[in-house]
């Protein structure tokens, strides 16, 4: 199955009270963990790419990796540029083979970010086979990229202001900021409770702001950005393993498999694979501290990726047998 954009697959899930999964890749082994995972599953999958990314592999490599993985499987997979920052960088992934871009001028005032969008809209809309586009409004915390949002600058969606965004920039979908981060450490621990474990609970996310803005744009597809759960089993394997990460938290499941019902189509993971190869790259070493072959303690990272995808699949996003 050659790559789609992401059309057809949003009106499904959109329809079907399900999300697509949206993991960012780096490396042959997580695009074939999430590529594996996704086609065992029967699930339609977005392999997304950051400017980092781009400079840490090439973005030459990242194509064959992901055309690889499409002549490896059958399954409908969405090759998609993370924060695009400028039409610049949306233009080359166009050129180069891309179904799917995101134009990240949310930190833009609105008027900027409008006219943004809609030069990306109408070069990506003008491809053939047409490319489909994100936009975003409101700002997440934490750390995309280069980019640090400090907590406090942060701020929501105003549904106010989206029906106008959507209808005047052409847009596919719209990331929205509803409580989600960047990172590992989405929340700071006064912004939560603790459980009996002492695990920090984070607030809830403002499933009032995502019903408001879905009332203005019925049918229309929305996006969560920061959607890691920041898994806890492997937060403990990485420091009982010589890592430290106190007090990383993520967004809870059962939050995520809501949102996925109702208006969310593409919800964005990458923090908890980044976890998920540490986890088992770290327990690898401390147990065979006589390996030093880069085959054996990738095999525990890329099965590590591979379980938590489908995990994810089938208990989160619900786009199992979806295909
Ligand atoms: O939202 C950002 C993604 O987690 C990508 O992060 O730019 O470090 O690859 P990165
Ligand atoms: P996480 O850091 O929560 O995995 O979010 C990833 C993301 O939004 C990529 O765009
Ligand atoms: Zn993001």
């Amino acid at each position: 199955m050659p790559l789609v954009n992401s059309k057809e697959m949003f009106e499904k899930a959109y329809k079907g009270g399900y999300a697509i999964g949206a993991f960012n890749v780096n490396n042959m082994e997580v695009v074939q963990a999430i590529t594996e995972a996704a086609n065992e599953l029967n699930s339609p999958v977005i392999l997304q790419v950051s400017a980092g990314a781009r400079k840490y592999a090439k973005p030459v490599y990242l194509k064959k990796l992901v055309e690889a993985a499409v002549e490896d499987t059958d399954i409908p997979v969405v090759l998609h540029l993370d924060h695009g920052a400028d039409f610049e960088i949306c233009k080359d992934c166009i050129d180069n083979g891309f179904t799917s871009v995101m134009i990240d001028a949310s930190s833009k005032p609105f008027e900027e970010n409008i006219a943004i969008t809609k030069k990306v809209v109408e070069y990506a809309h003008a491809h053939k086979p047409y490319v489909t586009v994100e936009a975003e409004l409101g700002t997440l915390a934490g750390v995309e990229d280069d980019v640090k949002v400090e907590f406090g600058k942060s701020s929501y969606t105003n549904p106010d202001q989206v029906e106008e965004f959507v209808k005047r920039t052409g847009v596919d979908s719209l990331a929205i900021a509803i409580g989600t981060s960047h990172g590992a450490y989405k929340f700071r621990p006064e912004q939560c409770t603790r459980n009996k474990d002492g695990v920090l609970v984070p607030p809830p996310l403002r499933f009032d702001i995502l019903e408001e803005v879905s009332k203005r744009l019925p049918g229309f597809p929305i996006v969560l950005h920061g959607a890691s759960s920041v898994t806890q089993e492997f937060v403990k394997i990485i420091n009982e393993n010589g890592g430290k990460m106190p007090d990383a938290v993520g967004i809870p499941e059962d939050q995520l498999r809501k949102a996925a019902s109702m208006a969310v189509c593409k919800i964005n993971i990458d923090s908890d694979l980044r976890l998920a190869v540490t986890a088992g790259v770290r327990k690898h070493m401390v147990d065979h501290p006589d390996h030093f072959d880069p085959r054996q303690y990738m095999t525990d990272a890329r099965n590590n990726c591979r379980e938590l995808v489908k995990h994810k699949i089938i208990d989160v996003l619900g786009s199992q047998d979806k295909k």
